[in-house]
């Protein structure tokens, strides 16, 4: 019979101390109902120091996918977390798999608690606003933010990446940090009354926030879901809300309303159109109709004010026909729908209309096009164009700007002023929409993609300038 082990941790987020404990109480063989976990700084010391565990026995590796786990878990303030992650643990020991049992009442314990504290770490990106104070005849930014958690480690390097060149400080009720540029301090928690409220920024930030907001996002409940109340009074802009649904939900009609205003195109047009369509069905100008279902033409009105060129279809574009319909078209709707852009306003098409892929056992994994291919199928871009005389065009990705410009052009540095096309036509280039796809880290994919919807907002305030 083994006593009770107490460990001291040193912080209530330090997942290397609880796992340095815990391997080490593990490879003993202490099973869990004889740990007691607590925090410095934190209960009155009734049982004295720390025991030290007993002599470890051999060591055993976990999954990847624990040590992820039990990295959010433990920032939750749930105080039993420590020991019910030693519990799963010690079970990983004896089984391997069991983290995969799902109905095990202790994995999903813990998995619920790894979720709440994703979600806080959510809302904490979303929700912190900075207000800017003086300090020492420089700027620095302050926000305060009250998480459920205990994130505010964890959440550093976020801010640390987003806001590299300001000086900032979050303030929190258990945890302030603070960036100068260079290093990241921390200090002990703050109280709210001590944060700046309502500046010279707080004006920008409403105006930029009224520049974005887009009504096609102002689904109330969802909203009221995702931005809760308690982070509303943090948060200069949700005073704009209700007049900015008003205002965005008229400048969706307005752009459908200025699309049904546009010239219908002639039946010439019309025609000239189903008979390019009808054309490229047949096309064998490079090789890949050979293995490719069909022909994948562009859609759209005929009148449309914008063209957008992706690459070539997918495996689902080319099951079904049309362009944008799977992965990528699912990004590409929703960051449409954040710039305000409403799709079926606008004529989609490819600069490659076949499927190219490889075979993967079953799988037809996607193969980029050469610029054989992509030369190759230029015509037909250029005739849809020739027909539809769109104000703006624009490429998605590289192979659409090498179909469109006929060179190979570095996005980064293209997408921000627009390029004249042969024709003498306006282009603008962007990201394709699944480069957003590849990116594995959530937060890098979350910034490419603000970056994506901010272009195509661009975009669209262009085309209103044009037409
Ligand atoms: N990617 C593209 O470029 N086009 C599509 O239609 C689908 C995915």
């Amino acid at each position: 019979m083994i006593d009770a082990l107490r460990i001291t941790l040193p912080a209530e987020d330090d997942f290397e101390a609880w796992r340095d404990a815990a391997r080490g109480l593990a490879e003993s063989g202490v099973p869990a109902h004889a740990v007691v976990w607590t925090v410095a700084g934190g209960e009155p010391d009734l049982f004295g120091g720390d025991t030290p565990p007993p002599p470890p026995g051999p060591s055993f590796a976990v999954p990847r996918s624990f040590v992820d786990l039990a990295k959010s878990a433990i920032c939750h303030t749930d105080r039993e977390r420590f020991s019910l992650l030693y519990a799963l643990l010690l079970k990983l020991r004896s089984n391997k798999q069991a983290l995969e049992d799902r109905a095990d009442p202790l994995v999903h314990r813990i998995e619920r608690l790894a979720k709440e504290v994703r979600r806080d770490v959510h809302k904490m990106h979303a929700f912190v606003r900075f207000r800017e104070i003086e300090e020492d005849g420089d700027s620095r930014f302050i926000a305060w933010f009250e998480p459920d958690h205990y994130i505010v480690r964890q959440t550093a390097g976020f801010f640390m990446r987003r806001f590299t060149t300001m000086r900032w400080s979050i303030l929190t009720p258990a945890l302030c940090i603070h960036w100068d540029g260079e290093t990241l301090s921390e200090s002990p928690g703050a109280e709210r009354a001590g944060t700046p409220q309502g500046d010279p920024v707080e004006e920008t930030w409403k105006t930029y926030y009224a520049s974005i907001f887009n009504p096609a996002r102002v689904k109330i409940k969802a909203m009221t879901k995702e931005m809760p109340k308690k982070y509303w009074k943090n948060m200069p802009e949700t005073a704009l809300i209700a007049g900015l649904i008003a205002g965005a939900q008229k400048r969706e009609a307005a752009m459908i309303e200025r699309s049904e205003a546009m010239p219908k195109p002639t039946r010439n047009i019309a025609a000239s159109w189903a008979a390019l369509r009808e054309e490229a069905a047949h096309c064998t100008r490079c090789e890949l109709y050979q293995c490719a279902s069909q022909t994948v033409f562009g859609e759209g009105p005929l009148n449309a004010r914008i063209i957008f060129v992706g690459e070539q279809p997918g495996d689902q574009e080319d099951l079904a026909g049309r362009p944008f319909v799977g992965p990528a078209g699912q990004i590409f709707d929703t960051a449409l729908e954040e710039a305000g852009i409403v799709r079926s306003t606008t004529y989609v098409t490819n600069a490659v209309k076949h499927f190219k892929f490889v075979l993967r056992g079953k799988k037809r994994i996607h193969a980029r096009p050469d610029t054989g291919e992509i030369d190759a199928c230029r015509w037909w871009q250029e005739q849809e164009r020739r027909l539809i005389q769109p104000a703006v065009t624009v490429a998605l990705g590289a192979t659409a700007a090498r179909s469109l410009t006929g060179k190979t052009l570095t996005i980064s540095r293209m997408r921000t002023t627009p390029l004249t096309l042969a024709d003498g036509s306006e282009c603008w280039v962007t990201v394709h929409p699944s480069f957003l796809l590849r990116i594995p880290e959530q937060e890098r994919r979350a910034e490419e993609r603000a970056l994506f919807v901010r272009d195509l907002t661009r975009i669209r305030e262009r085309v209103e300038l044009l037409t």
